[in-house]
């Protein structure tokens, strides 16, 4: 299979995996409704937006898959999703975290941005970066321990002049012998397998592929085995604010 081949069929992959878990949960949602069991009315209001929610992720994502199989189809493009749109980093850092809220708040995890008052900007494809965010703090939130904090921190790093954003949570760390290969398409780490059954190792080579090839920047881990610490920073060459 081509690069280019490749990077089509891992984001149609991730496509489908991510649009099904929410489907499920209203599904489910509708279940409950139908059948009786959520009783209270403002429960139901809850549940109710929650799947809105959802559905509302879905629809991002099936035009992000429409946007990309028409790049696709278009053969002079080699980068599908190089468009370049100014991104606004903490509203879409914000928007990304909100769909974490409901299952962040059943864990009592925390999602914290640092500096929501500094406007960053890049220029890039926004409802990409989103779905970098939505990995990362799904990510976050699955494989950090009950009642931790996942940090969101964006600064300009004086020494190169670039934009990082870091996203910091604690839990069972990544092992030395893995770092080399979390952002290989398919690999997942031991400890997230004991943790988690289900996943398929694409969450982390999506967000590298649009972060170096959408955006020309960097992503990287720092994991502690001592302290389960794990952040990752995602290097951005170019911004403003
Ligand atoms: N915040 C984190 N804390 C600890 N380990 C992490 C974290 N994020 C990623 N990892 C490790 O990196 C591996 C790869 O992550 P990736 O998102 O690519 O796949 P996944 O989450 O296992 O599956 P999928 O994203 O397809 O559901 C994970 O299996 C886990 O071992
Ligand atoms: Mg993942």
């Amino acid at each position: 299979m081509t690069e280019h081949g490749a990077l089509n069929f891992s984001l149609l992959a991730n496509f489908v995996h991510q649009v099904i878990n929410p489907l499920n949960g209203v599904t489910g949602t509708l279940d409950n409704l139908i059948d009786g069991t959520i009783a209270e009315e403002h429960r139901r209001q809850q549940r109710l937006k929650a799947a809105r929610a959802q559905l509302e992720h879905c629809i991002m994502l099936v035009r992000n898959l429409a946007y990309f199989s028409q790049i696709s189809l278009d053969s002079g493009n080699t980068n599908p999703g190089k468009i370049q749109k100014t991104c606004i980093i903490p509203q879409i850092i914000i928007e990304a975290a909100m769909y974490f809220q409901e299952m962040a708040a059943n864990r009592q995890i925390e999602i914290d941005l640092m500096d929501r008052a500094t406007q960053y900007r890049v220029q890039g494809n926004p409802d990409l970066l989103r779905q970098v965010f939505m990995n990362m703090f799904d990510n976050a939130v699955k494989y950090s321990a009950h009642g931790s904090k996942i940090l969101i921190e964006p600064w300009i790093q004086r020494s190169t002049g670039t934009l990082i954003v870091k996203i910091t949570s604690v839990g069972a760390p990544i092992l030395p012998n893995e770092r080399e290969d979390v952002f290989q398409l398919g690999f997942r780490g031991a400890a997230a397998k004991a943790r988690v059954a289900s996943g398929t190792g694409l969450g982390l080579y999506i967000c590298k592929t649009i972060i170096q090839e959408v955006h020309g920047g960097e992503i990287a881990v720092e994991s502690s085995s001592q302290t389960g610490i794990t952040s990752f920073l995602i290097r951005f060459p170019t911004w403003e604010v």
